[in-house]
């Protein structure tokens, strides 16, 4: 009924087929390998008292994350899923990596379990929608924030439910996935923030089906203040593909256009989303040196992810060039010599993780394909 596979230096217990009672996706050891590497540079960023570092995956499936971040990084954890098979198979994965003195398994509601502690690391990784546990991950968590989602229909406006979940309007844009990891971003702050505690994004990626969110949270009501200063909305016109950001105090005191400056057509708003850095630099370098470090199963293509992170624009928008280039009827040049070009004319350019046919920039949409059309 089940097998054994390696992740990292982790051996877990997985179902030889898929069953609805316990869940594990391999495709996701990427997110997991980052993680690691994640949880590990920011422990060692504490002021030591390691040992007494409380970490919960609230939704656990195999166990395979809080197992490896007990194993792997040597914090204490609380595994849970409310699933009665996979609470027993969570128990046989803490044997078999003999770590029984620092993992302990619960099969309840992950919102009791949230509300009733508080814990320095929660990792909220559902199938679907984060939202019915943002509000108790919030009220739990002391220092880190980790968060999946996998809806991105309704956090991309593919669908309505943008709204409903998130409290934000979404559009259907090309860079959908960096707004849905903003919209995202941006109801955790809310969250947060009904409880005194502040965000600060430290690497927000998005990969295939998912979006990972990994921030540092830190309490006090003025820092929390502060942080909602972070979100605002960004206006986009589907007409020309011109496309800005602005904040939510700018929104108060300004009057903001209803028509594009570019070409004059009504200009469509989303939001509330977070609009400021979904990254810090820093912690994303030291990611990278954790990731290089260690033994893991999808190194190379997580390196990768990260390096593009830490060198990302923070604008919060990208512009697919390759679908600008056919809509100009014009073949796509190499990106580098594209962002090179941006650059020459006093742009600031470069690469984004979420798209390899995409770059971001602070040139406007008339100025792209100004340096296009040459
Ligand atoms: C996507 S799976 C978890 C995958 C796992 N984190 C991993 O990395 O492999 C989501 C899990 O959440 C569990 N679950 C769903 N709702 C829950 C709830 N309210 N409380 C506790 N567990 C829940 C399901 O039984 C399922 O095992
Ligand atoms: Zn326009």
């Amino acid at each position: 009924m089940f097998s054994e596979t390696k992740e990292g230096t982790t051996r877990i217990l997985v179902p030889k087929q898929p069953t609805k009672s316990i869940f594990y996706n391999p495709k996701m050891e990427l997110c997991r390998d980052i993680d690691i590497a994640g949880v590990a540079a920011f422990v060692s960023s504490l002021p030591s008292r390691r040992a007494s570092l409380r970490y919960i995956d609230a939704l656990a499936g195999t166990g395979v994350r809080g197992v490896r971040i007990a194993k792997e990084v040597g914090l204490f954890v609380a595994i849970n899923d409310r699933s009665e098979s996979a609470y027993e198979l969570i128990n046989r994965n803490i044997e078999l990596n003999e770590i029984g003195e620092r993992a302990k398994a619960y099969n309840e509601n992950a919102n009791v379990l949230l509300l009733q502690k508080n814990y320095d690391f929660v990792d909220i990784d559902p199938f679907g929608s984060p939202a019915p546990f943002l509000d108790a991950a919030c009220k739990s968590v002391k220092k880190m924030l980790l968060i999946t989602a996998t809806d991105t229909a309704p956090l991309c406006g593919a669908h309505s439910g943008g709204l409903r979940k998130y409290d934000a309007k979404p559009l259907n844009t090309e860079y959908h996935k960096e707004m849905a990891t903003r919209i995202l971003l941006g109801r955790v702050t809310r969250d947060l923030c009904r409880y005194d505690r502040a965000i600060q994004p430290l690497l927000s990626y998005s990969k295939g089906h998912f979006i990972r969110i990994i921030a540092g949270v830190e309490k006090g009501a003025k820092k929390a203040d502060d942080c909602m200063k972070r979100l605002g909305f960004i206006a986009h016109c589907f007409s020309c593909g011109n496309r800005f950001a602005f904040s939510c105090s700018d929104m108060l005191e300004m009057e903001v256009k209803k028509n594009c400056e570019v070409c004059d057509a009504k200009i469509r708003i989303a939001g509330p989303l977070y609009v400021e850095a979904i990254k810090e630099k820093r912690f994303c370098e030291r990611v990278h040196e954790g990731l290089e470090k260690r033994e893991l199963g999808r190194k190379k293509e997580a390196m990768k992810t990260v390096a593009t992170c830490i060198n990302e624009l923070d604008i919060p928008f990208y512009y697919d060039y390759h679908a600008l280039c056919k809509s100009m009827k014009v073949p796509p040049p190499p990106i580098s010599s594209l962002i090179d070009d941006l650059q020459l004319n006093g742009f600031s350019a470069g690469r984004t993780h979420f798209s390899d046919t995409a770059l971001k920039t602070d040139a406007r949409i008339d100025m792209i394909k100004d340096v296009l059309k040459k």
